[in-house]
Protein backbone atom coordinates (compact mmCIF):
# COMPACT_ATOMS: atom_id res chain seq x y z
CA UNK A 1 0.00 0.00 0.00
CA UNK A 2 2.93 2.30 0.62
CA UNK A 3 6.22 2.88 -1.14
CA UNK A 4 9.55 1.90 -0.12
CA UNK A 5 10.11 5.96 0.04
CA UNK A 6 7.38 6.46 2.17
CA UNK A 7 8.32 3.59 5.12
CA UNK A 8 11.20 4.83 4.78
CA UNK A 9 10.50 8.48 5.60
CA UNK A 10 7.87 7.19 8.23
CA UNK A 11 10.06 4.89 9.99
CA UNK A 12 13.59 7.51 9.54
CA UNK A 13 11.53 10.45 9.39
CA UNK A 14 14.09 13.84 8.61
CA UNK A 15 14.27 17.05 10.31
CA UNK A 16 12.54 16.55 13.83
CA UNK A 17 12.28 18.40 16.01
CA UNK A 18 11.72 22.36 17.46
CA UNK A 19 13.57 25.32 16.11
CA UNK A 20 13.91 27.35 19.30
CA UNK A 21 15.29 30.96 16.53
CA UNK A 22 12.90 29.86 13.77
CA UNK A 23 12.22 32.67 10.92
CA UNK A 24 9.25 31.56 10.28
CA UNK A 25 6.36 29.01 11.37
CA UNK A 26 3.43 27.35 9.73
CA UNK A 27 0.82 25.34 11.47
CA UNK A 28 -1.97 23.06 10.69
CA UNK A 29 -4.17 20.89 11.24
CA UNK A 30 -7.37 18.53 9.76
CA UNK A 31 -10.35 18.84 11.71
CA UNK A 32 -11.67 15.89 9.81
CA UNK A 33 -8.61 13.09 11.28
CA UNK A 34 -7.54 15.45 13.57
CA UNK A 35 -3.99 15.28 12.46
CA UNK A 36 -1.61 18.32 13.10
CA UNK A 37 1.73 19.56 11.78
CA UNK A 38 4.30 22.49 12.37
CA UNK A 39 7.09 23.18 9.90
CA UNK A 40 9.80 25.39 11.04
CA UNK A 41 11.97 27.21 8.70
CA UNK A 42 15.24 29.37 8.70
CA UNK A 43 16.00 31.34 5.96
CA UNK A 44 18.96 33.76 4.50
CA UNK A 45 18.65 36.00 2.19
CA UNK A 46 15.24 35.09 0.75
CA UNK A 47 16.76 31.30 0.86
CA UNK A 48 15.49 28.32 3.25
CA UNK A 49 18.53 27.06 4.94
CA UNK A 50 16.80 24.79 7.31
CA UNK A 51 13.70 23.31 8.65
CA UNK A 52 12.37 20.87 10.83
CA UNK A 53 8.76 19.64 12.00
CA UNK A 54 7.05 18.30 14.57
CA UNK A 55 3.70 16.17 13.29
CA UNK A 56 0.71 14.47 15.33
CA UNK A 57 -0.58 12.45 12.81
CA UNK A 58 -0.51 9.41 10.63
CA UNK A 59 2.38 7.46 9.21
CA UNK A 60 1.73 9.47 5.75
CA UNK A 61 1.76 12.63 7.47
CA UNK A 62 5.13 12.12 8.95
CA UNK A 63 6.69 11.00 5.49
CA UNK A 64 4.90 14.06 4.09
CA UNK A 65 6.62 16.54 6.88
CA UNK A 66 10.20 14.61 6.51
CA UNK A 67 9.97 14.69 2.86
CA UNK A 68 9.18 18.36 2.76
CA UNK A 69 11.28 19.74 4.87
CA UNK A 70 14.54 17.91 2.84
CA UNK A 71 12.55 19.18 -0.39
CA UNK A 72 12.81 22.76 1.10
CA UNK A 73 16.30 23.12 2.06
CA UNK A 74 18.20 25.33 -0.16
CA UNK A 75 14.96 26.55 -2.49
CA UNK A 76 14.56 30.06 -2.58
CA UNK A 77 11.05 31.50 -0.80
CA UNK A 78 9.53 31.54 -4.47
CA UNK A 79 10.58 28.06 -5.04
CA UNK A 80 9.33 26.73 -1.52
CA UNK A 81 6.22 28.09 -2.03
CA UNK A 82 6.00 26.60 -5.73
CA UNK A 83 6.17 22.96 -3.57
CA UNK A 84 3.39 21.62 -3.96
CA UNK A 85 0.72 18.59 -2.73
CA UNK A 86 1.44 16.84 -5.91
CA UNK A 87 5.07 17.06 -5.95
CA UNK A 88 5.70 15.95 -2.75
CA UNK A 89 3.25 13.11 -2.70
CA UNK A 90 5.45 12.56 -6.16
CA UNK A 91 8.78 12.79 -4.38
CA UNK A 92 7.56 9.92 -2.09
CA UNK A 93 6.76 7.61 -4.75
CA UNK A 94 3.15 8.17 -4.39
CA UNK A 95 0.77 7.67 -1.75
CA UNK A 96 -2.70 5.87 -1.76
CA UNK A 97 -5.34 8.21 -2.75
CA UNK A 98 -6.94 8.02 1.04
CA UNK A 99 -4.26 9.51 1.86
CA UNK A 100 -3.38 12.38 -0.53
CA UNK A 101 -4.50 14.79 1.60
CA UNK A 102 -2.34 13.95 4.26
CA UNK A 103 0.38 15.59 1.75
CA UNK A 104 -1.63 18.97 1.71
CA UNK A 105 -0.76 19.02 5.47
CA UNK A 106 2.70 19.67 4.16
CA UNK A 107 2.37 22.10 1.27
CA UNK A 108 0.21 23.79 3.41
CA UNK A 109 2.76 24.12 6.73
CA UNK A 110 5.07 25.09 4.70
CA UNK A 111 3.16 27.65 2.94
CA UNK A 112 2.11 28.90 6.60
CA UNK A 113 5.64 29.14 7.20
CA UNK A 114 6.84 31.19 4.24
CA UNK A 115 3.79 33.92 5.39
CA UNK A 116 4.62 33.84 8.55
CA UNK A 117 8.48 34.33 7.92
CA UNK A 118 7.24 37.12 5.33
CA UNK A 119 4.82 38.84 7.75
CA UNK A 120 7.77 39.19 10.42
CA UNK A 121 9.84 40.75 7.38
CA UNK A 122 7.38 43.27 6.79
CA UNK A 123 6.43 44.42 10.59
CA UNK A 124 10.37 44.68 10.89
CA UNK A 125 10.96 46.35 7.49
CA UNK A 126 7.79 48.02 7.17
CA UNK A 127 7.74 50.24 3.22
FE1 LIG B 1 -4.89 12.83 8.62
FE2 LIG B 1 -3.01 11.55 7.40
S1 LIG B 1 -4.85 10.73 8.16
S2 LIG B 1 -3.04 13.63 7.89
Amino acid sequence: MYSDKVMDHFTNPRNVGDMADADGIGEVGNPTCGDAMRIYIKVRDDRITDAKFKTFGCGAAIAVSSMVTEMVKGKTLDEGLAISKEAVASALDGLPAQKMHCSNLGADALKKAIDDYKSRQNKQDPQ
